[in-house]
């Protein structure tokens, strides 16, 4: 991701200061899931059906705007490998945003949810912010944890639930709407926001379009 297969754009993006708040956000869940083909969909647009597994970490950044406000987000993708573990755990520090995702066709990736909750308790800050989603919702055929199930556990856990789809781009960028604003309105509820910062006020929707700014051009 940061790496040479970067577009312009994006190398652009990743070095870009001119923002009002940088979001730090991990995508955690076990290997296969849709991690990287889940990011894959809301930075690029893109899904690729081989898979090839992350190694260790890797990160991509994109900025939204939630009422007039830049948001950057910097989004870690973490490996769901075991191997990784010690590696991806010492990125949990400071993330304000977890997407834990399992895949709605295998079921050990669904039992594993309860363990990814522990060690978001336990590496990272307490406010943190957390949705569960089950991915490949695309695949109703294979499908073996029923989005009843998904519910539950995140009602036990305290987690927003959503299940989507990287493949047909289903609830991707809504998700990621989604944790910016719950992550906002945490903000918002834990520290005395003036009227110019993020308000306590109903959230406006997050959009993809630039408000008019200026911006020197690095071209
Ligand atoms: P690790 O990097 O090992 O932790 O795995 P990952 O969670 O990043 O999984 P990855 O995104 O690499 O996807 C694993 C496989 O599932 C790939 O073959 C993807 O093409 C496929 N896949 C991912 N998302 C979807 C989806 O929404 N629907 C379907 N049908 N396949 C998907
Ligand atoms: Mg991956």
């Amino acid at each position: 991701m940061a790496s040479a297969a970067d577009s312009r754009h994006g190398q652009k993006d990743a070095s870009d200061q001119n923002f009002d708040y940088m979001f730090k956000l991990l995508v955690i869940g076990n290997s296969s899931v849709g991690k990287t083909s889940f990011l894959f969909r809301y930075s690029d647009d893109t899904f690729n059906s081989a898979f090839v597994s992350t190694v260790g970490i890797d990160f991509k950044v994109k900025t939204v705007y939630r009422n007039d406000k830049r948001v950057k987000l910097q989004i870690w993708d973490t490996a769901g490998q075991e191997r990784y573990r010690t590696i991806t755990t010492a990125y949990y520090r400071g993330a304000m945003g977890f997407i834990l995702m399992y895949d709605i066709t295998n079921e050990e990736s669904f039992s594993a949810v309860q363990d990814w909750a522990t060690q978001i308790k336990t590496f990272s800050w307490d406010n943190a912010q957390v949705i569960l989603v089950g991915n490949k919702c695309d695949m109703e055929d294979d499908r073996v944890i029923p989005a009843e199930n998904g519910k539950q556990l995140a009602d036990q856990l305290g987690f927003d639930f959503f299940e989507a789809s990287a493949k047909a781009n289903i609830n991707v960028k809504q998700i990621f709407e989604r944790l910016v604003d719950i992550i906002c309105d945490k903000m918002s509820d834990s520290m005395d926001a003036t009227p110019s910062t993020v308000t306590g006020s109903k959230p406006t929707r997050l959009t993809d379009m630039a408000p008019p700014v200026q911006q020197t051009c690095s071209c």
